[in-house]
């Protein structure tokens, strides 16, 4: 097993771990309607790791994404300080795939600039981008 170390201090080993994870609860997800099954792994920076799926409804637009859903767990589990170190997204459809706009806005709120965010790329590559790239105009208050 690999250990090189990542930009933020994270070895590849613990990438990995993350992204098995995101596909570990993929496999979780409630998505009838689009047979997209995602997962999430969010890694916090106190080393917890928390995930969450997809879970869709009949009335589409009430769908929440996994990494919606990993993130509301980790506040209902830690509480709102949170903050997110990484955060591994996978799906069951070998398809390439980045976090939605509305996902970059929902991780942005317990992010820093340097949050590195993992998911798929083509080929089943992994693709990687911090949030400062993922999301250079947030909406703030
Ligand atoms: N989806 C996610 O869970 N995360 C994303 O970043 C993109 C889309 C879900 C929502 C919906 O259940 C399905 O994928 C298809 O859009």
């Amino acid at each position: 097993m690999s250990s090189v170390e990542h930009p933020i201090g994270l070895t590849s080993a613990q990438i990995d771990h993350l992204q098995q994870q995101a596909i570990a609860v993929a496999h979780h997800a409630y998505a009838p309607y689009s047979n997209f099954r995602v997962g999430a792994a969010v890694l916090l920076t106190d080393g917890t790791i928390v995930t969450g799926c997809n879970v869709e409804n009949a009335s589409y637009r009430l769908t929440t994404c996994a990494e919606q859903t990993a993130i509301a767990a980790a506040v209902a589990l830690r509480g709102p300080g949170i903050r997110i170190r990484a955060i591994a997204v996978a799906n069951l459809n070998a398809t390439a795939s980045q976090p939605c706009g509305a996902c970059r806005q929902t991780i942005h709120e317990f992010s820093s600039p340097d949050t590195i965010v993992f998911y798929p790329a083509e080929r089943g590559a992994r693709a990687e981008a911090t949030m400062a790239q993922l999301l250079p105009a947030a909406f703030l208050l």
